[in-house]
């Protein structure tokens, strides 16, 4: 069973490669987006290490000059998907592309691809990708900290990667959509309604588009000009884990002279942390820049922590409190919001359904925080959910139905790296 599963993951990869670079699904997402394609690379490592690169290369070819690496690459039109290019403004471009960038896990993919493969192995062609890794996350510092104070801010929830959580709806709730142009959704023409944000959310995700588009993607405007400002404990936790394999790159490959520049991210987003803990709460949460406030749910990406490198038995304890209410409220864990929340949605995108991708990340901190007992529930959770409804996009938590796009590039690249119960391919 494992073994055939595994086939199929290895199946689901090659099918969705449009050549050196991958789709998450046909149809729903016919492009290159950022995040699914360095899980996809993990994917890959597991069989074929040059094709792994190969894939954190093309998706390198779309950085912008001022080191931003956007969230989707438009390499060829494709009607299917809105918004494409000329929602964006940008189909003048060599590389068409969305205007802002997502969650930076590339460094601690690369890291992983590059120290399994082998001594010397891969060597050059990460030594090549190292300074475009340095553009994208000083990028992420100079622009992306407008208060600077540490945390990082997204200027839309599409920058997250994880675009319907409860916790952006007050923020949200402030984007005016007057005079927005009309639009046609294609999302849910592929996938149940019910599964997707609604009509309300698209037409603020517009607006925010839009104000973009005013700018010119200039950068620094941008961040004033967005109507949506909110730092996002998802972005921060991963940029810092991101830092520290980067800075771990630059040690094992002589880029010394960029270690004291690395590790005063480092220190900042350590700093910023603060900012985002709820104590009412007991978790990290999202803080609207523009009123001040903090979101009051527990979200998947608290439980990043660990991953992030936090040790501090002060966050540790309420999470560890925090993950065994919830696991004995759902089936499968880790649901992308807190149950017991008012906003849950089961099986509405990143309202409550549970991620690969995400519980990939969470289990491999809390592996290496020493917690190996809630590293493999959460392992054997996203297995059951594999083996219950195949290689979908998201399911729910509460009983494992598989949800969104089918034949899901990520969900087969973790499933590979991590998830399948085949020891050789077991990463965490
Ligand atoms: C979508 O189109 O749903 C994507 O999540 C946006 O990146």
């Amino acid at each position: 069973m494992s073994a055939d599963l595994d086939a199929l993951a290895r199946s689901i990869l090659k099918d969705n490669d449009l050549g050196g670079y991958t789709i998450p699904t046909k149809g729903l997402y016919p492009y290159q987006w950022n995040w699914d394609s360095i899980f996809v690379a993990l994917g890959f490592a597991t069989f074929d290490q040059d094709r792994a690169l190969e894939e954190i290369e093309s998706l390198f070819e779309g950085q912008w000059d001022d080191g931003m690496v956007p969230h989707i690459l438009f390499r060829k039109d494709d009607p299917s998907y809105f918004p494409g290019p000329d929602a964006w403004g940008t189909s003048d471009r060599a590389m068409p592309s969305s205007g802002h960038s997502q969650p930076p896990v590339a460094a601690t993919v690369v890291r992983e691809i590059f120290e399994s493969a082998g001594e010397g192995k891969l060597e050059a062609r990460v030594r090549a990708l190292f300074p475009k890794m340095m553009a994208w996350h000083r990028w992420f510092a100079t622009y992306r900290d407008p208060q600077g104070h540490g945390s990082v801010a997204i200027i839309h929830p599409w920058e997250s990667g994880r675009d319907n959580l409860p916790d952006w709806d007050a923020p949200m709730s402030a984007v005016d959509t007057t005079g927005i142009p009309a639009f046609t959704r294609k999302d849910t023409a592929h996938v149940d309604p019910e599964m997707r944000p609604r009509q309300i959310d698209y037409e603020r995700y517009m607006a925010i588009v839009a104000a973009g588009r005013a700018c010119g993607w200039n950068a620094r405007k941008v961040t004033q000009a967005s109507p949506f400002l909110v730092a996002d404990p998802g972005i921060t936790f991963i940029l810092l884990r991101a830092n520290r394999d980067l800075a771990a790159l630059a040690r094992r490959l002589g880029f010394d002279a960029d270690l004291p520049e690395i590790e005063g991210w480092i220190a900042k987003l350590e700093r910023g942390l603060e900012r985002l803990w709820n104590p009412e709460l007991g978790a990290h949460t999202t803080l609207d820049l523009k009123t001040g406030k903090l979101g009051q749910g527990v979200s998947s990406v608290a439980f990043l922590a660990p991953y992030a490198g936090v040790r501090d038995e002060a966050v540790l304890a309420p999470l560890r409190a925090h993950f065994d209410r919830i696991a004995g409220r759902v089936d499968y864990m880790v649901p992308s919001y807190d149950p017991d929340h008012q906003g849950f949605e089961h099986l509405r995108y990143w309202r409550g359904p549970v991620w690969a991708v995400v519980n990939f990340m969470i289990a491999r901190g809390l592996t290496q925080a020493g917690d190996h007992t809630r590293a493999e529930r959460v392992r054997a959770d996203t297995a059951r959910l594999v083996k219950h409804s195949g290689f979908a996009e998201y399911f729910s938590p509460v009983d494992g139905t598989g949800a969104g796009g089918k034949s899901f590039s990520w969900t087969a690249a973790v499933w590979l790296a991590w998830a399948s119960p085949n020891p050789s391919q077991r990463a965490a």
